[in-house]
Order: C-alpha cells, then sequence, then structure tokens
C-alpha cells in the first residue's frame, strides 16, 4: 500500500498594530490588527497511511530548540490532532487513516507568534494536499476560522488586516521595492509565558477600572492606528507606517512586567526604528533597516547583557531572539514522496 510523506514549513505570525475595540456577544472581542508573516518556522513531517482503524500519533523532533518544546502538547487536544479530525469530518477519506505528525517546533508557544495555529494550519495544508477532491482555498479558510482566530491568517500569511476576531482578512499587497523594506528582531523572555484569555481578561478589567465608557472601547484605545498604517504602507511610506504601530495590551501587561518595558528600551537604545508587542505577548518584536542590522543588533544586545548581568546570571531571565523577514506565505507543502510501505492492514 501506498505512504504519503509530506513536509510542511508554517510561519509564525507578527501584529504590527493590535487594537481592541470592544466586547462580542460570543465571548470574543472585536479586534483591528496589522499582521504579517516572518520567517521564523515550525516544520511538520506527515505520514499518512491507510489503515484498519483512525490513528494520530504526534511527536516532537529532536531538532526542535530546546527552550519551549519541552512544552509542546502531544496529546489528542493538540491543535495539530483537532484540525485533522475537524478536517476528515468535513472531507472524508474512503478508508481510515494512520497520520503520523512529527514537529519541529521553533516558534515560541504562549508568546503571541501563532505558534499554535502555525501547526494547525500546517495539518490543514497537509490534509488538503493529500486529499483528492480538495477543498477550495476559501473553504479550507471557512475550516481555520472554527479552530481558532490565528488559524486563518496562519494559513495565508503575507501581510493582512484582520479584523471582527481577528479572523476576518485583506490582504495588503507586499511590495519589495524601494524604500528598503524593513527586518524584524523577536524577543521572547525565556521563562515567560501569557494565555491569550487572561490578557482579554485583564484588558477588560482595566478597561472597567479606569472607567473607560462603551463608546471609548468601540473606538479603539489608538484610533484607527491599523487602517493609518495601512494607508501608509500600500504608498510604500514605510518609516511613517512604523510610527503607528502598537499595541493596546500593552496597557494592562506592561504594568505587570518590567521585563518587557527593559526589553523596548535595550532595543530602541540600540538604534530601533520601534519595539512593540505581539498579540498578547509576551514576545516583543523590533523594526529595523535590513536582516543584517537584525543580526547585528542580536549580537550588540548579547554584549551588553554579558556585561550588564555577568554579576546576575541567575536572576536574568535569557532572552530567545531571532532575526526574521516579513514573508509571503502562510503554510505550505514543500515536500511529497509517495512510497510503498508495508501493509499493516
Ligand atoms: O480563537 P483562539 O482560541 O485563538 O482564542 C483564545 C481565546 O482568546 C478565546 O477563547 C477568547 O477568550 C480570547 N479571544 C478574544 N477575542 C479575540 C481572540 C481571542 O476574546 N478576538
Amino acid at each position: 500500500m501506498t505512504g504519503t510523506t509530506m513536509k510542511v514549513s508554517s510561519p509564525a505570525k507578527v501584529n504590527l498594530t493590535f487594537e481592541i475595540l470592544g466586547t462580542r456577544e460570543d465571548g470574543y472581542h472585536e479586534v483591528r490588527t496589522l499582521l504579517c508573516a516572518i520567517s521564523l518556522f515550525d516544520e511538520l513531517v506527515f505520514t499518512i497511511t491507510e489503515a484498519r482503524e483512525p490513528e494520530i500519533v504526534i511527536s516532537l523532533s529532536p531538532d526542535s530548540h530546546e527552550s519551549f518544546a519541552k512544552d509542546f502538547p502531544l496529546g489528542t487536544d493538540n491543535l495539530i490532532a483537532r484540525a485533522i479530525r475537524l478536517y476528515l469530518s468535513h472531507n472524508p477519506h474512503k478508508k481510515p487513516l494512520k497520520i503520523e505528525v512529527m514537529v519541529t517546533k521553533r516558534i515560541p508557544m504562549q508568546a503571541g507568534l501563532a505558534g499554535g495555529s502555525a501547526d494547525g494550519a500546517a495539518a490543514l495544508r497537509a490534509m488538503n494536499d493529500f486529499a483528492t477532491n480538495s477543498l477550495d482555498e476559501d473553504e479550507l479558510l471557512a475550516l481555520a476560522a472554527k479552530l481558532g482566530a490565528d488559524m486563518p491568517f496562519s494559513l495565508s500569511g503575507g501581510l493582512k488586516i484582520g479584523s471582527s476576531r481577528g479572523d476576518v482578512l485583506e490582504s495588503l499587497p507586499l511590495t519589495t521595492e524601494a524604500p528598503r523594506f524593513p527586518a524584524l528582531i523577536i524577543a521572547k523572555p525565556r521563562h515567560l509565558a501569557i494565555s491569550t484569555p487572561w490578557a482579554f481578561k485583564a484588558y477588560d478589567a482595566a478597561a472597567d477600572k479606569i472607567g473607560l465608557s462603551e463608546k471609548t472601547r468601540d473606538k479603539g484605545l489608538t484610533d484607527d492606528a491599523t487602517l493609518y498604517a495601512a494607508d501608509l504602507l500600500l504608498e510604500g511610506r514605510w518609516e511613517e507606517a512604523i510610527k503607528a504601530f502598537g499595541n493596546d495590551f500593552e496597557q494592562v501587561i506592561f504594568p505587570e512586567y518590567q521585563e518587557l518595558k527593559d526589553i523596548r528600551a535595550d532595543f530602541v537604545a540600540l538604534g530601533a526604528r520601534a519595539v512593540n508587542m505581539t498579540g498578547s505577548g509576551p514576545t516583543m518584536y523590533a523594526i529595523v533597516d535590513s536582516l543584517q542590522a537584525a543580526h547585528e543588533m542580536i549580537e550588540a544586545y548579547k554584549e551588553k547583557q554579558r556585561i550588564d548581568c555577568h554579576a546576575c546570571v541567575n536572576k536574568f531571565d535569557p532572552l530567545d531572539l531571532f532575526a526574521v523577514e516579513i514573508i509571503e506565505s502562510g503554510a505550505f507543502v514543500n515536500a511529497i514522496k509517495n512510497e510503498l510501505k508495508q501493509d499493516d492492514c
């Protein structure tokens, strides 16, 4: 019998802006955000074989990033398994399938980088490539939205405005022409994780406490930052757009975490053009002029930490740092192999 092996790459996302516009009846929040996919990928290898009983086996590759992969959930509630089950319930295969998934985890988790959604999106891509009657992209996006607010973006990537729960997407054409397209530094405090539901609750509590009226909340605290930035980007005016980047969550997260304020101050001092939090945090992104500048700034930051912190090694929470570029793709299949396998039916 034939087994299909597929390698899927799935990128992390960054919210260049994040506006919380109000609460919704379904328990979610109305948001508006400018999202970009970045060149930091999880790699997933799917091996799909017809079998007697359906089975999903997820494992973690030893090539995963050592500092956060140990917390990766391998059980049946994992977004990869949920995505596979949802896909097959919507577009069944004629026989039961054994699906083995080996994940090389490189995107930090609970970090505001949509690492879980990246893996779920990879699973939808793999299943759709394997299917004999594949779903079209709109059907696949609708399935993705059922699994989580970040899922449609993880599937499609690029540079987009997300509205509603963050899952209704509008593309902005990516122009890599002059003025030079910036690069990003991703900075994640290794021992800090923030859950998205907690962050939204904290935001609501703070909004109530500081007496924001419903009307003010509906307008958002950073009035129309996303649309303003998007208009500038469409004209290629990166340098001005960057000034509108920001994140409403920072108002409630920053008072709790001095280290995030320090990250901003450190990277601004090193010459970053803007430093903000992505999603519900705690990851920060810094905007710099090029990938080379990003690598150099990371080295300069590490050197500064070595000098400042050699006496406080035990207290110091190291940063996981990545130099990345904005990319056009979401989750994509980059290798497929069909091979004869021992019939275990
Ligand atoms: O959709 P996802 O599972 O990623 O969202 C996780 C949680 O974050 C939701 O259950 C909800 O509590 C909160 N959320 C929200 N508004 C959004 C997105 C997420 O309140 N737009």
